[in-house]
């Protein structure tokens, strides 16, 4: 039997800004995610770099975290058999320069930081960020 995973996605500032939330939502679902909760919001740089704590040794951190804050983001919880790594192939790769055709990051994405969207990496991560995001009774789903 096929098991469902939920993961999270970000719709970045860049793609709020381009007017793009509404075609990204509409790639989602004719790829076949479920929206579980979604919601409109800005954070703080400090809490972008809460989210992003991962990378908190790496050289763009700063500058991620100062993005992530600059404007709205949408954070969706989605529900999918095999969505994190579907919804990361779907999303295309972290530089839009090495980007497939069709992915979001190609037709969306601006510069390797500012990158349209974001997917959790492994269903650990999805767990974090989901709950980073939505409390429990938002994702009844
Ligand atoms: P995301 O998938 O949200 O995960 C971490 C984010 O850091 C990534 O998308 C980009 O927005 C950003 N990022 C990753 N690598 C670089 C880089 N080399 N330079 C600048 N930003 C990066």
């Amino acid at each position: 039997m096929k098991t469902l995973e939920r993961t999270l996605a970000i719709i970045k500032p860049d793609a709020v800004r381009k007017h793009a939330i509404g075609n990204i939502i509409e790639q989602l679902e004719r790829n076949g995610f479920h929206i579980l909760a979604m919601k409109i919001l800005e954070i703080s740089k400090h809490q972008a770099g809460q989210f992003y704590a991962v990378h908190a040794h790496r050289p763009f951190y700063n500058s991620l975290t100062d993005f992530m804050s600059s404007g709205p983001i949408v954070v969706l919880a989605l529900e999918r058999e095999n969505a994190v790594a579907d919804l990361r192939k779907l999303m295309g790769t972290t530089n839009p320069a090495d980007a497939a055709e069709g992915t979001i990051r190609k037709r969306w994405a601006t510069n390797i930081e500012q990158n349209a969207i974001h997917g959790s990496d492994a269903d650990e991560s999805a767990r974090f960020e989901l709950s980073y995001f939505f409390a429990g009774y938002e994702l009844t789903g």
